[in-house]
């Protein structure tokens, strides 16, 4: 691992903090668990990380082979205002699923679960502090009237429901809703981060392989628990969890992870741009390709805990069996987990609002289709606005009340809050941004 710690300057590093004790009071607990549960890593430190000796040219697209820009200046216009939106859109997931795991943070049954979310939760803090060390480290006026200070405070002040991609703007229902987040949600973040390494703007670029470091571990937080789950489901069937209920919290949350690649049909800009390697769809097959042998593992791990007495071999010949069809000793292909068709329940890109079930089959009467939905998603999420929301359009969608382009684009709450700190004494996260050299060593863009 080589890279190098900068932090931002005094008032932004502060308002990352004022934002953490509002939205992440749990944080200084991760101090106090770090020996015990991570005795091999290294601390953790809320700063940003610059991976060095990166490449310096222009690895895709038509400025390939052309040095990478090291100020947006640098960068082709439309490549730096696309960039800007990526690093907004990027900061905001970070901070959103804090909000998000917060809510049910409490609830964990397990400690060793509960703080691996917490590191989970710390470095994407983290990868916050890095979004906005992006954008308040280099000039941005090429691109954007919009000062340093008010593009932090308009992240900062985003709450669950006000966040840029829909996938960060749902509620848990339960801890578990961490676990499977952090499986399906992280994943796509995964490759989001990887596709940009390539990136033709430098610091972007040198951003993503310490993140990408601290992702596999989010994956870990989510895979792990969820084959331990699965395995005390088929020891026992009075389990904190079953299979239904996993089944039902994986429906909930693939669908959004797809769409966080955009529709099907686009991309190919960011890639002629130089800013990623691969354009949306190519991502989201290999995204879907990785997701079936997650859940290939997890069910090979139920089929040999439900077969104690068959050796590991006989076990895994079991569960090929039984993914074609077979019973085996009472097991079938329903009692595993399975990948809804990437077209059931989608709200954006190219299959949204089409009514196409968990299994790819073609519905036509919208309250059917609803229903169907509903059977497949948590109980618990079903009295959820995003849900109410949902159902609102897709009945738009159907009796041709709503234009489809309309709702694809609509999110149930979408005002965002402004200045929107809690504390009496301030109306703004960021306060008192002083001009030149500063706290953190490095200059804020006057
Ligand atoms: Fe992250
Ligand atoms: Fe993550």
């Amino acid at each position: 691992m080589s890279d190098e710690i900068r932090m931002l300057p005094r008032a932004y590093h502060d308002a990352v903090e004022h934002w953490q004790r509002h939205n992440f009071p749990e944080y200084p607990e991760l101090a106090k668990r770090w020996e015990r549960y991570f005795p091999k890593d290294r601390e953790f430190c809320l700063c940003a990380r610059i991976e060095k000796d990166m490449p310096t040219e222009i690895q895709v697209g038509e400025h390939r082979g052309q040095p990478k820009a090291l100020v947006p200046a640098e960068l082709d216009p439309a490549a730096a205002e696309q960039l800007l939106a990526i690093i907004r859109a990027q900061a905001s997931t970070e901070f959103g699923s804090i909000q998000q795991h917060h809510g049910t943070f409490e609830r964990a049954n397990d400690p060793q679960d509960q703080t691996w979310v917490l590191r989970v939760m710390a470095e994407e803090l983290r990868h916050g502090y890095q979004m906005i060390h992006l954008l308040t480290s280099a000039d941005w006026s090429s691109v954007t009237d919009v000062k340093p200070a008010d593009m932090v405070e308009d992240i900062l002040s985003m709450q669950t429901g006000s966040h840029v991609l829909a996938a960060f703007n749902l509620e848990y229902d339960s801890f578990g809703d961490s676990i499977v987040f952090a499986a399906f949600i992280d994943r796509v973040g995964k490759y989001q981060l990887t596709m940009q390494k390539v990136n033709a703007y430098a610091p972007m670029a040198a951003s993503m392989p310490p993140m990408l470091r601290e992702e596999a571990f989010h994956l870990a937080a989510g895979v792990i628990p969820m084959r331990r789950w699965m395995e005390a489901a088929a020891r026992d069937r009075n389990a904190a969890m079953d299979v239904a209920t996993i089944q039902k919290m994986v429906n909930k949350w693939f669908a959004r992870g797809l769409e966080m690649f955009g529709d099907e049909r686009g991309g190919q800009t960011n890639v002629k741009l130089g800013l990623k390697d691969m354009a949306n769809r190519e991502a989201q097959d290999l995204y879907v390709a990785e997701c079936v042998k997650m859940l290939d593992d997890i069910n090979t791990r139920y089929v040999r805990a439900k077969l104690p007495h068959r050796s590991r071999d006989e076990a895994d010949a079991a569960y090929e069996r039984i993914t074609k069809g077979d019973t085996v000793e009472g097991i079938t292909r329903d009692d595993l987990l399975r990948l809804p068709d990437r077209r059931f329940f989608r709200r954006r890109g190219e299959p949204a609002f089409q009514m196409i079930g968990f299994d790819g089959e073609e519905l036509t009467d919208v309250e059917e289709y609803i229903a169907h939905c509903l059977e497949h998603l948590p109980q618990a999420y079903r009295a959820s606005i995003d849900t109410k929301h949902w159902m609102e359009m897709q009945r738009g969608v159907a009796g041709g009340t709503i234009e489809l382009k309309k709702a694809v684009a609509s999110m149930p709450r979408l005002a965002r809050v402004g200045g929107t700190c809690p504390c009496s004494k301030s109306v703004r996260w960021v306060i008192d941004v002083p001009e030149g050299p500063s706290g953190g060593g490095e200059r804020v863009n006057p």
